[in-house]
């Protein structure tokens, strides 16, 4: 029997199968205002089943932390309420669905901030790096260091937007510590290059995260909280000296604090493409650490993911692309069905073409009798 559809407890969460749906920025939110509509409903119910587990998209925490037109907000009540509606209809599905909390740091573009003000980051680096602003990709404006006494206050925007979330009926949040964005430009010693407590030692390019860690339990309990990394990770222009050494010690700190799960993203992935054929090995080397549930994520299909959990080397795979194009990818790798392809072109933006109209797998068979 498959592993993958065996139940299982994660933190406060009782799944029935280990096929996630993985964060996936679409920015089909309503503009202006950033605000989930009828679209996203659908979108996301189409993908809840019985007993899963569903991560929402990035979704910014503070329009300071927004990295790109058209991703949906969680900074203010319209907001809220636009993912209420979401998470009715995945709930009525039977699903589970925490949202991830975003602050896209550096990866900003004045258009999108308050009064076209500068992005923030930890230190202020030439990096070229791309935004996705409306309809067209264009570069990150140079970002300002944050000073010292700025960063309780961007730690309170986690707190707040946690706050929303739960008001917006989620089960739980996941942070978004990976791809680059603010907490990932802290951990890593290529975005930060501080010298007061939140740079120079591992524990200290750490400390913004826990610090986020400690907010955020504030109003969640630990147990339905989930933190995603991108260990070795080189979107957006990152790198580390050791990302052994930092990630290891970034599992053993989450263990400690006993959230619900953790979530890695495999460095065979660059951001949403696969760059090399290397086996999965970086949830699996943070898995004794960390000791809890881990979702792997990055270039899986359904025998990778069937292998790598009936192994035990982790207890979920998150799947982002083909999750995209198979609205019902769980069935169709319960069953061995064939997969949908995915459309790169309509990723990011636009309308419901390449979001709302890939088929079913029962929606197939009743084109192909008409
Ligand atoms: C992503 N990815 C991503 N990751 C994340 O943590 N938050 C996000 O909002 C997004 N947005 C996003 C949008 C799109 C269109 C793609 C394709 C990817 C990364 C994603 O969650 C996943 O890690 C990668 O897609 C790799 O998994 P697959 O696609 O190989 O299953």
């Amino acid at each position: 029997m498959s592993r993958l559809f065996t139940p299982m407890r994660v933190g406060a969460f009782n799944l029935t199968h280990r096929v996630v749906l993985a964060p996936l920025t679409r920015m089909r939110s309503e503009m202006p205002g950033n605000v989930p509509g009828l679209a996203m409903v659908t979108y996301y119910e189409k993908r809840a089943t019985q007993g899963g587990f569903l991560i929402g998209e990035a979704t910014f925490v503070s329009r300071q932390g927004n990295g790109g037109f058209g991703s949906p907000g969680i900074e203010n009540d319209e907001q809220a309420a636009g993912w209420r509606e979401v998470v009715r209809a995945v709930h009525a599905k039977g699903a589970t669905m925490a949202l991830q909390l975003w602050h896209a740091g550096r990866v900003s573009h004045s258009s999108l901030q308050p009064d076209e003000g500068v992005p923030v980051a930890p230190s202020a680096i030439d990096a070229e790096l791309r935004v996705l602003l409306e309809g067209k990709p264009g570069l990150a404006t140079p970002a300002r260091a944050l000073a010292t006494e700025e960063i309780a206050g961007v730690v309170g925007q986690y707190r707040a937007a946690a706050q929303r979330a739960k008001e917006a009926g989620f089960d739980g949040i996941e942070l978004h510590a990976a791809n680059g964005y603010l907490i990932d430009q802290f951990l890593q010693d290529s975005s930060n290059k501080r010298t007061d407590r939140y740079g120079g030692s591992i524990e200290n390019r750490a400390r913004f995260l826990f610090e986020v860690i400690d907010a955020v339990t504030k109003v969640w309990p630990s147990n339905r909280v989930g933190v995603r990394v991108g260990p070795s990770n080189t979107f957006n222009e990152m790198h580390d000296s050791d990302p052994e050494a930092l990630f290891s010690y970034v599992a053993a700190g989450l263990r400690d604090l006993k959230i619900a799960y953790l979530h890695v993203i495999e460095p065979r992935v660059r951001g949403n493409a696969v760059i090399n054929d290397d086996p999965p090995v970086a949830a699996a080397n943070l898995k004794p650490i960390f000791g809890g549930p881990v979702i792997a994520a990055g270039g899986f299909d359904g025998k990778g993911a069937e292998a790598i959990v009936s192994e035990g080397r982790v207890d979920m795979v998150a799947f982002g692309r083909h999750f995209i194009a198979n609205p019902d990818l769980p069935r169709r790798l319960k069953e061995d069905l064939s997969l949908n392809s995915y459309h790169r072109d309509t990723f990011y933006y636009g309308g419901d073409t390449g979001y709302l109209d890939y088929p079913t797998s029962d929606e197939l068979e009743t084109t192909a009798v008409e």
